[in-house]
């Protein structure tokens, strides 16, 4: 039986799970994501996008959460782009898909139904589908006339980790081409985030042991029935994933919530002691909002958790672009300290399987 489970452990790297490992993986994951994509198929995309008539992201789960990151990156380029789940899709937005639209499909496994149905739906309507999955020879990789890979490397535990993070580096570099032809961009923006990636990169590498047991530290105080997860700009979709890794991993309720939104009418759970994860947003408007929430929360007797690079879990200092990926982290962590606390089968949750394929 022993060697039985040494063997195992083997298996995952010396790690006891397959999500901490994919969360250590992080660092070289993001590299190799970036190295990955060939600057053709990129350019094509890109002009593709830019000349669109309209554009939809769509996806499910972890990969709908980075297509929310990703009409931050978008718009920074003059883009807007319509974010649908691809379950919800058919129901409306395909109403308005015909020739002239773009289809981003993600999708890690590039099996899921939803995604493909939606996409099958979409071509017979006109549309190019610039598809972004981690799986090369999966139904959305054969059903795209663009396929942009992640290249996270095989991610086996159901909480998705490694692959979101680096689908936000595949979604921001496409975003970057996309920004050439409407000239908000240069080449020389395309250096700068492969610097600062690969600086994010090599940080992440030092720091995600201190990372680890600071998630560990605070599990006390998020050991509850449900916690809410909330933050403002770019890294509101970080709270929504948040929220689905404590579903995922530690058999928690969470709720992600937009720190604006908190004041009106949320706030009130605050009184029963409820905990609320703040990640500090990186727009520097959402300061006074973030400084007041953490007071009236405070106030209200309830325990606050921040992950910032100054908070109770600290993330990397990194440019506005790569914080959701910096900040994404504590949250992963901090979901799976609590399962570990808690006994359950991370990698395997009760009912869930890797890719939903109906
Ligand atoms: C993520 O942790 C979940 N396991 C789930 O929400 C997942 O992201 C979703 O089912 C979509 O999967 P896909 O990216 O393989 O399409």
């Amino acid at each position: 039986k022993r060697v039985k489970y040494q063997e195992q452990i083997a298996e995952k790297g010396g790690f006891p799970h397959y999500m901490l490992k994919e969360i250590y993986d992080i660092p070289s994951s993001l590299i190799s994501s970036f190295s990955s994509l060939m600057e053709k198929y990129l350019s094509l995309a890109a002009m593709i996008v830019y000349g669109a008539k309209n554009v939809y992201v769509i996806g499910n789960g972890t990969s709908l959460h980075a297509g929310f990151i990703s009409s931050y990156y978008f718009s920074e380029v003059g883009i807007n782009v319509n974010v649908v789940s691809a379950a919800e899709f058919p129901y409306y937005a395909l109403q308005n898909v015909s020739t002239g639209s773009v289809i981003i499909a993600i999708s890690q496994s590039g099996e899921t139904s939803d995604v493909i149905r939606s996409v099958k739906m979409a071509k017979l309507r006109g549309a190019v589908i610039v598809g972004i999955t981690n799986s090369v020879g999966s139904r959305l990789a054969l059903e795209s006339n663009i396929y942009l890979p992640i290249t996270a490397g095989p991610e086996l535990a159901v909480p998705a980790t490694k692959t979101f993070t680096s689908t936000l580096v595949v979604l921001r570099t496409l975003s970057i081409y996309t920004g050439l032809n409407s000239g908000k961009k240069d080449r020389k923006d395309i250096n700068e985030f492969k610097e600062n990636l690969e600086e994010l990169s090599k940080n992440l590498l030092s720091r995600l042991p201190q990372m680890e047991r600071q998630a560990e530290e605070v599990i006390s105080k998020v050991e509850k029935e449900s916690l809410y997860i909330t933050s403002s700009g770019i890294n509101f979709p970080v709270a929504l994933e948040g929220a689905l890794k404590f579903k995922e991993a530690a058999l928690t309720h969470a709720e992600g919530i937009q720190l604006g939104e908190l004041l009106h009418g949320p706030i009130a759970l605050t009184n029963k002691g409820y905990p609320i994860v703040i990640v500090k947003p990186s727009e520097a408007q959402a300061d006074d909002l973030y400084n007041k929430v953490i007071r009236s929360v405070l106030d209200r007797g309830s325990p606050v958790i921040t992950v910032s690079p100054e908070g109770d879990i600290k993330s990397l200092e990194t440019s506005r672009d790569l914080s959701p990926i910096s900040n994404v982290i504590p949250l992963q962590l901090m979901a799976y300290k609590l399962g570990v606390k808690r006994n359950l089968p991370i990698d395997t949750p009760p009912g869930l399987v890797k890719a939903v394929v109906s």
